[in-house]
């Protein structure tokens, strides 16, 4: 099958060929006919590859002390290694998609193959015409509502979990910094919960867009005219909340900016990747609640949530990421929300670099909805090459389960180093790891099958590298 990834060191974005992952237990496989690129972020994303090792060292600190830190403790070459086994491997890009359910993990319930799905999350809902979600990842597609707007799932659970933040009442005035993808999403959604909004972004067509769809000042930040607009539309006092919906990681000028417009004791709720810079007196004084917004809502980064699919009770945790999922499914089927007002680009997978350039500016063009269309029909199997040859006489013929940090970065050179093994094939459950690694060390062929390796009568021997949990499965 196809994924778009990109080559770490180089910052391209190009189309790979990998194998499908494998079915997960607790999750499904789905047949993407639609995939949303999100732009604030893969545009941060996307640029950091693209910058010189320095320019990445400036850009990411943290990264950096982590370097650091490795080299204290395993010695400069082990860290060395390590990095290079990062940016060796191709990064996958894409969170938010819609497809078809081609088969089910044994412990899913309630979804049939061929229902229609909406699903997210980094790592899972890449741009690939097959993609492995967890249960807790995926949400059914209502009847009417189409495949390109349902892509938008997890843009908008991201905006509705801001919205949520921001904990407003029917009535409240909301004012929106950044009119980009989630603030145009969060427009929408301010909209249907009853809120007026305010809307600044820095782009005259972006403040048209918001316009046509129901704002009711949109506004440059330096518009000399704007207090005096803020305060006729809230009887004087300010809005009640704020939603910083632009991406400001080099200055933290729009706390500052904001400050002035807020009502006493409002709510200001960083939804965007903005320089916590905050200017504690006019914060101070009116006594302003900064909220951060974590991704699509509870659950996020929560391995018991999304990876082993437990859900938290309702009475405790109303909004989970996949209710917000849900949520958003339901407004789009009821018509409260139109995402085809956004989309201003489509491009056939094919043409995911095309689409990168935009993302990344490089061809200067209004964009907000970027989305890839994939093909009908079965995602063409994966074709490994016509005939692997046989195994080199003398040598142990080695299969290996599970291409993660610890098999790349020590286990599968230190053997491949004796001279003694002929890598027959590598399998791993996302494929693509499995293909990087089979690339890297010249082995015959790649999986998310492992019975291919116990099939192969050239393998002698079988290197289990998976989570230790799952060893049995295949020991015994
Ligand atoms: N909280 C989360 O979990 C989460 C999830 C997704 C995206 N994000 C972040 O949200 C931000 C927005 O993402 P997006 O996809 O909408 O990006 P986008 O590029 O589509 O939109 C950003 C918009 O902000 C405008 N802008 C920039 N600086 C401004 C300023 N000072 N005042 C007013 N407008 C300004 C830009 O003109 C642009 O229209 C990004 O920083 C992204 O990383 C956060």
């Amino acid at each position: 099958m196809k994924i778009v990834v990109q080559n770490l060191k180089t910052g391209k974005v190009f189309l790979a060929d990998a194998p499908k992952p494998a079915v997960p237990d607790n999750g499904i496989l789905v047949r993407t006919s639609a995939s949303l690129i999100s732009a604030g972020t893969d545009r941060a994303v996307v640029g950091l590859a693209r910058k010189s090792t320095v320019g990445k060292a400036l850009a990411r600190p943290d990264l950096v002390r982590r370097v650091l830190r490795k080299v204290k403790n395993d010695g400069l070459w082990s860290a060395y290694k390590a990095v290079q086994n990062v940016i060796a491997e191709p990064k996958t890009l894409g969170y938010s998609l819609v497809g078809e359910v081609l088969a089910i993990g044994h412990r899913v319930e309630g979804v049939a193959v061929g229902d229609r799905v909406a699903c997210a999350g980094a790592g899972h809902a890449n741009h690939a015409e097959v993609a492995a979600i967890p249960s807790n990842l995926f949400v059914s597609v209502p009847q009417g509502v189409a495949d390109e707007d349902a892509a938008y799932v997890t843009l908008g659970a991201i905006a509705m979990h801001g919205l949520r933040q921001a904990n407003q009442q029917l009535g409240a005035t909301v004012l929106v910094v950044g009119l980009g993808l989630v603030g145009q999403i969060m427009l929408q959604l301010c909209r249907a919960a009853g809120l007026k909004v305010i809307g600044l972004d820095l782009e005259e067509a972006k403040l048209d867009l918001a316009r046509k769809n129901g704002v009711l000042i949109a506004a440059k930040p330096d518009d000399p005219g704007l207090a005096a607009k803020v305060a006729a539309a809230t009887d004087g006092y300010g809005v009640d909340a704020v939603l910083l919906c632009a991406g400001s990681k080099d200055s933290g000028a729009p706390f500052e900016d904001v400050a002035g417009h807020c009502r006493d004791r409002a709510r200001v709720v960083v939804v965007g990747d903005v320089k916590m810079d905050i200017p504690r007196n006019a914060y101070f004084k009116k006594e302003l609640e900064i909220l951060q917004s974590r991704s699509y809502g509870p659950g996020r980064y929560d391995p018991d949530y999304e990876e082993r699919g437990r859900d938290y009770p309702i009475g405790y945790v109303r909004w989970t990421e996949r209710r917000n999922m849900k949520a958003f499914m339901d407004l789009l089927a009821s018509g409260a929300l139109d995402m085809q007002v956004l989309t201003t680009h489509r491009f056939p997978v094919e043409r995911a670099a095309e689409a990168y350039d935009l993302v990344i500016g490089k061809t200067p063009t209004f964009t907000v909805g970027i989305v890839l269309t994939y093909g009908p029909g079965e995602a063409e199997e994966y074709k490994p090459a016509p005939k692997a040859r046989r195994k080199v006489p003398g040598k142990v013929g080695l299969g290996i389960i599970g291409a993660g940090n610890f098999a790349k970065g020590v286990l599968v050179p230190a053997m491949t180093g004796t001279g003694g093994f002929d890598v027959r094939g590598v399998v791993s459950a996302r494929g693509l790891s499995a293909q990087a690694m089979k690339e890297r060390i010249g082995a015959q062929y790649s999986d998310s099958d492992p019975g291919r390796v116990f099939d192969d009568a050239d393998v002698d021997a079988v290197v289990i590298a998976t989570r230790h949990d799952s060893h049995a499965r295949y020991v015994v």
